[in-house]
């Protein structure tokens, strides 16, 4: 691994402040592994708790509004996740494609409108099971990312590309390493041609299924700079192993 590890928890649509606790574990264990970057996205009601308690971690949101401000109700902007302390958002994770309808448009407008609020940003790309045995995986997911990462000057930087499969998402399949390895791969050589050289430093996360026990083989898999994960991010239990094997790929 040639950047430095990105580990990502997506708590989704879960955490109450009772699980506050499990957040703080998650916090120490990142705190152990200082070659790791470590990043949990809980629900936006518990972000700003969350920023307040990190102190090795950081907080993103799980989505976020393209516009700063406005009549979207029940929408949240990127400078209003900043303001309640996260340094990151996910845009683009398929279940919001999915659930919610948006297109590459929308997440390329989100991706640049947390750039310009300051945050970092992970912008979700991946294929259906219907495309992969389609044999067109790779063709889906270049098509996603020229639509829907930021473009402009300095658009790379605080870039992350997270390659999640809907179909190993939650259902405890993964693709075998090789296939993440070639995905990565082709991903890498977009990144390259959207963005020259700076499209090299982009870390690119695998998510789909990452637990403790699969979590080593889909590190050391080609160009797999973090990992995506949710169910297994819900307890440092879980977690913690998985910040584990990141730490290991790299401090040996
Ligand atoms: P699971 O790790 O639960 O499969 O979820 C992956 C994901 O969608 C993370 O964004």
């Amino acid at each position: 691994m040639s950047l430095r590890p990105y580990i990502v928890g997506n708590w989704k649509m879960n955490g109450l402040r009772s699980t506050m606790a499990d957040a703080r574990a998650i916090d120490r264990a990142a705190a152990r592994y200082p070659a790791v970057d470590v990043g949990l996205a809980p629900p936006f009601t518990l972000v700003h708790a969350m920023a307040e308690a990190a102190q090795d971690s950081a907080v993103g949101g799980q989505d976020c509004h393209a516009k700063p401000n406005g009549a979207f109700t029940g929408d949240v902007s990127a400078p209003m996740l900043l303001d309640a302390g996260a340094g990151f958002v996910i845009v683009g994770h398929s279940e919001r494609r999915a659930i919610h309808a948006e297109d590459d448009a929308a997440v390329r407008a989100k991706a640049e409108a947390a750039l310009v609020a300051g945050l970092s940003v992970i912008v979700c790309v991946g294929e259906t099971e219907a495309e992969r045995d389609a044999g067109k995986a790779e063709a889906i997911v270049a098509g996603q990312l020229h639509g829907s990462v930021p473009q402009g000057e300095g658009a790379a930087d605080r870039l992350s590309v997270a390659y999640e499969p809907v179909w190993a998402i939650g259902t405890g399949r993964v693709p075998s390493v090789d296939d993440v390895g070639a995905m990565h791969r082709s991903i890498r050589a977009d990144l390259v041609k959207l963005y020259g050289a700076a499209g090299k430093g982009v870390r690119i996360l695998y998510g789909g299924s990452v637990n403790a026990g699969n979590a080593s083989e889909l590190l050391a898999a080609d160009e797999v700079g973090g990992a995506l994960v949710g169910g297994a991010s819900l307890t440092a239990e879980n977690f913690a192993p998985i910040i584990h094997a990141a730490a290991m790929l790299v401090e040996g």
